[in-house]
């Protein structure tokens, strides 16, 4: 392992040594270092201190700015205000810590691993069977996808489940739907793209529907399916079956296209809880945690109150003894912690269903399956909006099918691509249109926070100006085809040089990838990923403006410059790949 230590935790480190030489009795105060444009950074912590040590702000400062070891990390630290220190840190610090970062043989540019990694269990891309997936399944899969790289990637020990919905009442007219007609499903999985599944599906589904709406007689046969498939008959699970697996055809080409590693084994839909059910409700009932109410089994909340100011419970059971959403997600729960020993579980899950699971956890802590040392969180998002502000709705004021989404983003993006491509073939600009259209899907949707709602607007997605994933796109490939003039493949850094500003600031902010990669991680929020890595391009981009890279003025110089791009490049690439997105190294 070779984590390297940033220049922020160094100057930390030496300003909290000073602190204590200066003030014995604070030993372990924070200085509160802050990045900064006056100076590299500023700390604010001092005031504080000495108005508890009843001392003199600046003389404090003084005392302290005396006690600090400079010459290393550090090349100047002045007092500031009443009692702020400005620090600068050397040009040789910032080189050689990039030198560090670059030569991480585990290619990880020195980021450290979580001290203390647990497992997370994290639920997310969790479609529906028979229905056609929409926007609020790409929200639940691109924050999923992300926030596991991000989880991976410090070492926490992920479990994936994608809780699909597979089960429930709505099966009995598909299933008897297809036993009278026989021939309307019967094909090996290799034989049909994900498309034609879905259009099989949707074919099925409204012809059942028709039949179901117009024929009492089928629609008697139909509930008593659901009875024979609850009582798991084996000719009726294996019809059930089918619809899953047709299903599964068209959810791996969505994914696909998407760009995204869903694996089968993570597929455990709500079907998978089924011989729980029966016991999670003898234990809730036995417990005293639910009750029966009007033959319901339900579970009562103090604060949570319907607008007639009745208690609106949690059912568990139904009172025809039909099990629910809840008695699945309370199964799940135990499942989780008892069998795959999570510490945390995660639910990316649309904020509309967050009084769903307020109850659902609250229950299961009620229950003891989840104690004080188990996290369960709902990572909530927004709704996704059209240009109108309004939910996103077709003309017709239909759902938006996702692939037709994607395919527009694509098309969009190839548009953008063509546009600007010199010496790229048709197979290239339809292979990095791809890329590009996917990345810029999956950008908007994680650049903003995941629990506000955002609006799908194409044109701003694949715009070459502004914060948006094409734009990093190209600063990536922009860098790369740099590289690959010079014929640099690994690039040294001359530490003995001095620096720009330019460079001073793209090299501070490369070296805060790692603090930022650890916050996105700890609080689920690849926004802030985002957010750095837009940052990250900017400052190249101000960096290639105003130093010459290939005409430099000696060769260490061009070559120190190489090796900034190199670094920055890296890490764009990395971070990129965090968010699921796609860096090509030509554009
Ligand atoms: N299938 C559900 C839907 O489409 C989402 C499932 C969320 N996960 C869960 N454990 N309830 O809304």
């Amino acid at each position: 392992m070779a984590s390297v230590t940033s220049l922020t935790s160094a100057v930390h480190q030496r300003l909290a040594n000073a602190l204590s030489a200066a003030l014995p009795q604070s030993a372990d105060a924070d200085p509160l270092l802050r990045r900064s444009d006056r100076a590299d950074f500023q700390a604010n912590g001092i005031l504080a201190l000495a108005k508890k040590a009843k001392a003199n702000p600046r003389e404090l400062a003084a005392q302290v700015v005396a006690h600090v070891t400079t010459g290393d990390v550090i090349g100047d630290v002045e007092v500031s205000g009443p009692g702020f220190l400005n620090i600068t840190v050397t040009d040789r610090a910032i080189t050689e810590n990039l030198a560090a970062r670059a030569a991480d043989p585990d290619g990880r540019l020195g980021v450290p691993y979580a001290e203390h990694p647990g497992t997370t269990v994290i639920d997310y891309a969790q479609p529906n069977v028979a229905k056609e997936m929409h926007v609020g399944h790409l929200r639940s899969a691109v924050i999923g996808d992300s926030v596991v790289q991000l989880l991976e990637f410090t070492g926490e020990n992920v479990v994936r489940r994608h809780h699909i919905g597979d089960w429930g009442t709505q099966f009995g007219m598909l299933i008897q739907y297809l036993d009278e007609h026989p021939h309307e499903l019967d094909h090996k999985a290799s034989e049909v793209s994900g498309e034609e599944a879905m259009s099989n599906l949707d074919r099925l589904y409204k012809a059942a529907r028709r039949l179901f709406d117009s024929d009492e007689e089928f629609k008697t046969r139909a509930r008593r399916r659901v009875v024979d498939l609850q009582a798991g008959e084996p000719h009726t699970l294996a019809m059930w079956q089918k619809f899953v697996d047709e299903s599964k055809i068209y959810f791996f080409s969505v994914f696909e296209k998407l760009d995204m590693e869903i694996r089968d084994p993570d597929i455990v839909g709500e079907s998978g809880y089924n011989d729980m059910l029966a016991e999670t409700c003898r234990l809730l009932e036995e417990s005293g945690v639910a009750v029966r109410s009007e033959g319901a089994l339900c579970v009562f909340f103090d604060d949570i109150k319907g607008p007639d100011g009745n208690p609106v419970p949690l059912i568990v059971q139904k009172s025809d003894g039909g099990y629910g959403y809840a008695a699945t997600d309370l199964s799940a729960i135990r499942d989780r912690v008892f069998n795959l020993k999570a510490n945390t579980l995660l639910y990316v899950v649309d904020a509309r269903q967050s009084l769903h699971f307020k109850m659902v956890f609250e229950t299961a802590r009620r229950a003891g399956w989840l104690g004080e040392d188990v996290t369960a969180y709902q990572l909530a998002f927004g709704t996704v909006l059209g240009k109108d502000g309004k939910p996103f709705k077709t003309r017709e004021g239909e759902t938006v099918r996702l692939v037709d989404l994607l395919d527009e983003a694509i098309e969009r993006a190839s548009a953008v691509v063509r546009e600007k491509a010199q010496d790229l073939s048709e197979e290239e600009i339809a292979e990095r249109g791809a890329q590009v259209g996917i990345g810029a899907v999956k950008y908007a949707d994680l650049s903003t926070s995941a629990n506000r709602d955002y609006k799908f607007d194409l044109d701003q997605m694949v715009s070459l100006n502004g914060d948006t994933s094409v734009y990093l796109q190209y600063a990536y490939a922009r860098i790369r085809s740099i590289l690959r003039k010079a014929g640099a493949a690994r690039p040294a850094a001359h530490p003995e040089l001095d620096l720009t500003e330019a460079e001073r600031a793209l090299g501070l902010h490369v070296d805060a990838f790692a603090e930022t990669v650890a916050e996105a991680a700890r609080e689920y929020a690849p926004h802030k990923l985002a957010a750095y890595l837009y940052q990250l391009a900017s400052l190249y981009t101000s960096f290639y403006d105003k130093c010459p890279v290939l005409k430099a003025e000696t060769p260490q110089q061009t070559e120190n410059r190489l090796f900034l791009c190199d670094t920055t490049a890296r890490t764009l690439h990395q971070g990129m790949a965090l968010l699921g997105i796609r860096t090509p190294e030509r554009l």
